[in-house]
């Protein structure tokens, strides 16, 4: 059993980046704050017991969906390498790994999170279960640190729990184009996306009956205030998820209720709220099929595969680089052209 852990940042560089981010987002309109706060170890197991709700139906679709194509996903990447990117307890994962070992071509898995602990737990699980196989966990941000990722050998990239979604418009821009430079010739990339849906689902998925989730969001705000000596945690703040038509995503966070101010004393800041004034800590963007075709594109990605349930509520899908990226308007022209492989669906 190999279990290689490169930390890719140490604790001084992961907090200056953090703080730096929380100040420009609490400067912003909406106020809001790095998703990342939600993920400390705690917040990772509160996420775990998210993903057995009733309403959060997104874990329980994709495993349908990773253990109906598992097998096709093997043979139509034949990965010598699993990279997973935010791949936090590799639950559903494991669907992939067996599917993989059972194709005869995985050698290594590679998971990337920032929640250490998470990480490496799950990293020791998996090469526990899977002997032959070198675990090699990396320490790290998908936004800053994909170059790097080990390379070698025909690889894909997991990218599950439609974590891609928690990313606004430019991030998700930037990151797809990264992974688009990091993948070579026979590497894909393995895509979890939640698709756009009755609102009420949606919204319930973001603030379920019991109260699961809210809990989940304040303890982000617990963990910002034990690292920057702030109150959030303590100020009057009311929990929201509401479903936005226009940009279709969840916006999630908390409310003011009524005016206050909240020192950040480690940030050296005040931060005025007025009332009913929004501290956002997350959004969830859900999608259509033509719009992520656009972005990968976009990115100089051509989307291949696309597999949905069959209730249309949530897809993988597997796309590879374009053969050429430049000029950007031709790339995006050839990129949708139905030629990946011999075996595109719809
Ligand atoms: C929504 S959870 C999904 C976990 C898992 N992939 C799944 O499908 O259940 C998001 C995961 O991404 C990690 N994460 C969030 N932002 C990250 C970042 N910038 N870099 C690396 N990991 C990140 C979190 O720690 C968490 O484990």
């Amino acid at each position: 059993m190999r279990v290689r852990v490169d930390v890719l940042f140490d604790d001084a560089d992961r907090r200056a980046a953090l703080h730096e981010a929380t100040l420009r987002g609490l400067k912003e309109t909406p106020k809001q704050i790095p998703a990342i706060w939600l993920y400390d170890e705690r917040g990772s197991v509160l996420f775990d017991e998210i993903t057995r709700l009733l309403e959060y139906y997104l874990t329980r679709t994709e495993r349908a969906i990773l253990e109906e194509r598992a097998r096709e996903i093997a043979s139509e990447t034949r990965a010598e390498t699993l990279v997973e990117l935010g791949s936090g307890t590799s639950e559903k994962t494991r669907l992939l790994l067996d599917g993989l070992v059972a194709g005869g071509t995985l050698r290594r898995f590679v998971p990337l999170d920032v929640s250490e602990e998470v990480l490496i737990a799950s990293a020791h699980a998996i090469a526990e279960e899977h002997p032959a196989l070198e675990v090699h966990a990396v320490v790290g941000d998908f936004e800053r640190h994909l170059s790097a990722l080990p390379v070698g050998g025909r690889r894909v990239f997991a990218f599950l729990g439609s974590t891609i979604g928690g990313l606004e418009v430019g991030a998700r821009k930037s990151l797809l184009r990264a992974i688009a430079i990091s993948l070579g010739d026979e590497d894909m990339l393995l895509l979890g996306l939640d698709l756009v849906k009755d609102r009420a689902r949606i919204e319930s998925a973001y603030s379920d009956r019991s109260g699961l989730s809210e809990r989940f969001q304040r303890n982000g705000l617990v963990h910002l205030d034990r690292e920057l000596g702030s109150d959030f945690s303590q100020g009057r703040f009311e929990h929201y998820a509401t479903w936005d038509s226009e940009r279709e995503w969840v916006d999630i966070g908390f409310r003011s209720m009524g005016a206050q101010v909240v020192r950040v004393p480690r940030l050296g800041i005040e931060v005025a709220f007025a009332d009913g004034e929004r501290l956002r800590t997350s959004v969830s963007s859900k999608f259509r099929r033509a719009r992520i075709e656009a972005e990968l594109a976009d990115a100089g990605l051509q989307l291949g595969l696309w597999w949905p349930d069959a209730d249309g509520d949530y897809a993988l899908c597997l796309s590879r680089r374009c053969q050429f990226a430049r000029p950007a308007a031709q790339a995006r022209a050839r990129c949708v052209a139905p030629t990946f492989g011999e075996t595109v669906a719809v």
